[in-house]
């Protein structure tokens, strides 16, 4: 009688391992616990419940409170407070991570050593060096690693990504991003850490180049040691440019992105109801054949265009990919080293706010600022030569 127990059990876990993917989970549903459900967390919740594909087994969080009001919305979810009881259900196949910053390395490690799936909010960790241990470990077991860079799949910066793949911008020759507001004032971490990770996220993955250096400048106003405000620039291999401007201390909600190509130029609206993005026909163009500096520049004022985006709630969208990336074994678009890209310059850009601005390069060595480089080197390199304008008046200068 025993054996003929034992052996059903067998062949019941046989079946269960057949019934699996190379990745350990089920072909049709994706068993998901979600740890911290506060401010950002609950949106998580909210938007896994409702996903396809998902079934929202568990949340935890330190706070009963918290859990009490998650219950109470979804009575079929278990709860706890504790994340060692969520990883120890072997039916729990995706963790996803929204408590503090301070504890994501601790909790990605952990979910992934026990084999989870695991999606982490921005930033992915506080430090590079910790961010790559999570890439390695996550390769090694074979499990998906997401990090919440929600930007990424806004509908809107989608549609700028494909205008920028379809060169209908032109070559993108620089941006600039600000995010500010009156609040939220964080004491464990500064504005450059709470709000730049999604214009670094999104700059990364328009420009799609390599970041070199990175130059911050902030002040802390409300607390010590914490900037409220930042305006950062970073550099790239290909000589594009982009500065950020974060602030929690400013009487505007600005949820606004630029990017200037050599075509075309974009806005990206985020506080806009529906016009989010407008497409400037208008640029500068180079005449090298000219014989005045009139003729030399000129200025195009075209059309404006404010195409139709569809309306989707990113954050549907990327717990739609998280899931999606699993059961149908995908590659991650915000994945770890998307994650790590961000820490890195994170990480450059807090050392360049505590040394007087320096520039520092991602290599994590303080290096020449690269323009002031090349513009000496160039000059060095060129003559140059004033030209006169049409009136006869000396009217610039140009490399030649
Ligand atoms: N993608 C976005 O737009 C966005 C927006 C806001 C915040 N975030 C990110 O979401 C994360 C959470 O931010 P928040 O504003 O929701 O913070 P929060 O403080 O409001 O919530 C964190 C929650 O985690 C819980 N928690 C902390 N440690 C825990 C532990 N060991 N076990 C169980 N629960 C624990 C806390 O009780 C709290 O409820 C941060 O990484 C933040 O950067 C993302």
């Amino acid at each position: 009688m025993v054996g003929k127990v034992e052996a059903a059990f067998c062949f019941l876990r046989l079946q269960r391992f057949l019934l699996k993917g190379d990745n350990g989970v089920s072909k049709d549903i994706l068993n998901v616990a979600i740890v911290g459900t506060g401010y950002w967390g609950k949106n998580l919740v909210r938007n896994f419940a409702k996903a396809r594909r998902c079934s929202l087994k568990y949340v935890c969080d330190q706070n009963e409170k918290l859990l009490a009001v998650q219950k109470e919305t979804f009575p079929f979810i278990a709860t706890s407070t504790n994340l060692e009881e969520v990883l120890r259900d072997s039916e729990i196949d995706a963790v996803a991570i929204a408590t503090d910053a301070t504890t994501h390395f601790e909790m990605a490690k952990n979910s992934i050593m026990a084999g989870k799936h695991t999606y982490v909010e921005k930033p992915l960790t506080l430090k590079a060096s910790e961010a790559k241990a999570l890439i390695d470990l996550a390769k090694r077991k074979r499990i998906k690693l997401m990090v919440g860079h929600l930007l990424e799949y806004h509908p809107a910066v989608t549609y700028i990504k494909d205008l920028i793949e379809n060169g209908e911008i032109g070559k993108p020759l620089y941006m600039y991003t600000q995010r500010l507001n009156l609040g939220i004032v964080r004491q464990d971490e500064n504005t450059w850490w709470s709000l730049a990770p999604h214009d670094i996220s999104v700059i990364c993955y328009l420009f799609g180049s390599e970041p070199v250096s990175v130059t911050a400048r902030g002040q802390c106003y409300l607390q010590t040691d914490i900037e409220d405000v930042v305006f950062a620039t970073i550099d790239f291999a290909d000589g594009k440019f982009a500065s950020i401007h974060c602030s929690w201390l400013d009487p505007h909600k600005i949820r606004k992105m630029t990017i200037v190509g050599s075509k075309k130029m974009v806005t990206f609206d985020d506080m806009e109801p529906t016009e989010k993005i407008r497409m400037y026909d208008k640029t500068a163009e180079i005449n090298h054949e000219a014989n005045t500096f009139a003729e030399f520049i000129s200025l195009r004022f075209g059309n404006i265009l404010i195409p139709e985006v569809k309306s989707e709630e990113p954050l549907a969208k990327e717990c739609a990919h998280f899931i999606d990336c699993i059961l149908d074994d995908k590659p991650v678009l915000s994945d770890g080293n998307d994650g790590l890209r961000v820490v890195q310059i994170l990480e450059a850009g807090q050392k360049s706010l505590k040394n007087n601005s320096i520039p520092v390069n991602l290599g994590g060595f303080e290096c020449l600022n690269r323009r002031k480089r090349d513009i000496l080197s160039m000059n060095q390199r060129t003559s140059i030569k004033t030209v006169k304008s049409a009136a006869g008046q000396k009217s610039g200068i140009f490399h030649t």
